[in-house]
């Protein structure tokens, strides 16, 4: 058996996969079991942002390897210590909860969230989240995400999500000054939706949730979890807005591709947690975090993230004039920074993601007719340009008929 027929046959079938199977990769390239190169523009969903083999992060993990892998957090570990000591002074927060992914980071910020409101602002339990979002796949994180075919066949679930549509603040305001107004306690958003299909919130609309939460002493949660870190050329998503949540999670990128999340808040928030309201056994680990602070370190280097806005810019350039070229295939396109999306009238996104798959560029289908690109943020303009050309021969060769 194969790698491929070895997954079919033992692995759970949860995976739409690509027929492909990784082994090696280097810098923002990729290669398969023939050693055949693939340029990345997905970066494991958003993870791989230093690209691969990245020589900090994997002097990072050497070296902490040979230290100590895993100890619990009931004793103090250097790299937490220091993780948490640098998110807090490169953001608006005061303290970190570390856990393991995503979810997790989601399911934490929901019930700092909701204690915060039984101690303090005693509003009631519901969450305000938005309309195809998306939070992650534990039953909180599931509630959260504003899409019903991720809910399919999971009901019931967690009680008191309201989804209102993604940048009418009107909605919000709605549901906050209504006579039930009381029984929300937090608001959570995306920034930009990624799963979604890259939608990237206003700036004012940014502006008037911060003022209306603040108002009324409602938590204002951002996921951050796949456009923070960098993605969009700030350190953080919300530094574009020029707004601070009370709480943000991050996960993906963090720990240089293994496996980490946080919760970050405002101590105004986060003092709501007390010893026993909240754990887990492997959160913010000696391995994983010694991982983040080399990954930390090269993102915060001076000049990185003007270089992904001057890419990002490009990037943005090149997606304009590739819509211009195909007027009739090309409804929109959408950039901040280094995550972008190609949105077709009718052409499937996936079909394209394959066709590029054999040209050499791995990119992600999310919407069923929207491509996106997170290439590393190391990507250059001249990979670039190669991408824009296999895009260019894909739509002629396969759809410009
Ligand atoms: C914004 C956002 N939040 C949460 C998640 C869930 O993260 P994970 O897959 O690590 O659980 C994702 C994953 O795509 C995401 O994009």
């Amino acid at each position: 058996m194969n790698t491929k027929e070895r997954t079919i046959r033992y692995i759970m079938n949860t995976y739409g996969r690509f027929d492909l199977t990784l082994v090696k990769g280097e810098g923002c390239l990729l290669y398969d079991e023939d050693e055949k190169e693939y340029v990345d523009f997905a970066s494991g969903i958003a993870v791989n942002n230093l690209g691969y083999d990245n020589h900090a992060v994997n002097e990072a993990v050497i070296n902490q390897v040979k230290k100590l892998i895993h100890a619990s957090n009931y004793f103090y570990t250097e790299p937490q210590a220091l993780l948490a000591e640098k998110l807090c002074k490169n953001s608006f927060a005061d303290k970190v909860f570390f856990c393991n992914s995503g979810a997790e980071s989601v399911e934490g910020a929901i019930k700092l969230a909701r204690i915060y409101a039984g101690k303090f602002s005693k509003r009631g339990y519901n969450v305000i989240a938005m309309q195809n979002s998306f939070h992650g796949r534990t039953f909180g994180a599931l509630s959260a995400t504003g899409q019903d075919k991720y809910h399919k066949g999971f009901e019931p679930l967690l009680e008191g999500f309201t989804h209102v549509k993604f940048n009418d603040f009107g909605a919000v305001e709605k549901l906050i000054k209504s006579e039930k107004g009381n029984g929300y306690c937090a608001v959570i958003i995306e920034p930009v939706q990624g799963e979604g299909g890259v939608n990237i919130a206003d700036k004012e609309y940014m502006k008037a949730l911060r003022d209306l939460t603040a108002q009324n002493d409602i938590v204002l949660i951002f996921d951050e979890v796949q456009v923070g870190l960098g993605r969009t050329g700030k350190l953080f998503a919300y530094m574009n807005y020029g707004v601070e949540p009370d709480i943000m999670t991050l996960a993906k990128p963090l720990a240089g591709g293994l496996p980490i999340g946080a919760v970050l808040a405002k101590d105004k928030t986060a003092k709501a947690f007390e010893p026993g309201n909240h754990a887990t056994t492997f959160g913010g680990g000696p391995l994983v975090t010694a991982a983040a602070n080399a990954f930390f370190d090269e993102i915060t280097k001076e000049g990185f993230l003007d270089e992904v806005l001057n890419t990002g810019e490009y990037v943005k350039e090149a997606l304009n004039s590739l819509k211009s070229k195909f007027p009739d295939l090309i409804k929109d396109v959408r950039s901040i920074g280094l995550i972008s999306a190609i949105e077709f009238y009718s052409i499937k996104s996936k079909d394209v993601a394959v066709n590029l798959i054999s040209e050499g560029f791995l990119t992600t289908a999310v919407q069923d007719k929207i491509l996106r690109l997170t290439p590393p943020l190391i990507i250059k303009k001249g990979d670039v340009d190669l991408l824009i050309e296999s895009i260019v021969k894909v739509l002629n060769g396969h759809y410009n008929k």
